[in-house]
């Protein structure tokens, strides 16, 4: 499931992977997991690329595919809460462009989602790169889109339900930055893969948007 922030990936994707009894893994909370260690570490992520690269790489993650509990720790710390805070989001681009990071990454997540596939037979994975480089012969890809508007205003309610401080207008140009950076970044930019369904979500709920996904896994025999 790839596509850019605020398309619903995350609330639809959990849910699919549960009524399937599938795993489940948000990719992007490894880069957010890895920015958090560079940035703790008190580098600058725009600064000089081999300490950066050396931190986010070699930092311990650790990565709960469970989707009635899913989750991840930084050297055994849970950082669910930190890693969605602005100081992360702000910074999760830069190291999220570096090619020394996403080949580290990338094997971690094939690593999971082959464990996954192993022990309850399927997985949901989200990110920008999943059916494009991560995995392409997944079964089934879906990219998710949506206007910048309608992602900035529900990336604005999630942070007011997380009791965050919303100003709409910045949230909006957020998006509009971090999508620009990810999808002209040289290394795996964000682009739907030639064999994905593209869904706009601009005008569907998240339950329509389940409904029918749950359709095609179920047509295609992924999921009973
Ligand atoms: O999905 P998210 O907003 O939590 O992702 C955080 C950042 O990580 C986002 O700016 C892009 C990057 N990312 C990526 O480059 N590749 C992925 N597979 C997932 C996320």
């Amino acid at each position: 499931m790839d596509g850019p922030a605020g398309t619903g990936k995350s609330t639809v994707s959990r849910r699919l992977a549960k009524q399937c009894g599938a795993g489940y893994l948000d990719s992007g909370s490894m880069y957010r997991a890895a920015t958090l260690a560079v940035l703790r570490a008190g580098l600058d992520p725009e600064g000089p690329v081999e300490p950066v690269v050396e931190i986010a790489t070699t930092c311990e993650l650790e990565l709960v595919t469970d989707p009635d509990s899913p989750g991840i720790r930084l050297a055994g710390e849970d950082v669910n809460a930190e890693i969605r805070g602005p100081e992360v989001t702000a910074a999760v681009s830069a190291v999220s462009a570096m090619p020394a990071v996403r080949a580290v990454l990338v094997d971690r997540q094939r690593e999971l989602i082959a464990a996954a596939v192993r022990e309850t037979g399927g997985i949901v994975v989200e990110g920008r790169d999943i059916g494009s480089v991560v995995v392409p012969d997944a079964p089934l890809k879906v990219y998710l889109t949506a206007s910048a508007e309608v992602r900035a205003a529900r990336r604005s309610a999630q942070d007011r339900k997380a009791g965050r401080d919303v100003d709409v207008a910045a949230v909006l140009a957020d998006v509009r930055r971090r999508d620009r950076l990810d999808s002209t970044r040289k290394t795996s930019p964000l682009h739907a893969a030639p064999d994905a369904l593209v869904v706009d979500t601009d005008e569907l709920s998240a339950d329509a948007v389940l409904d029918l996904l749950v359709r095609l896994v179920k047509e295609r025999g992924l999921c009973e």
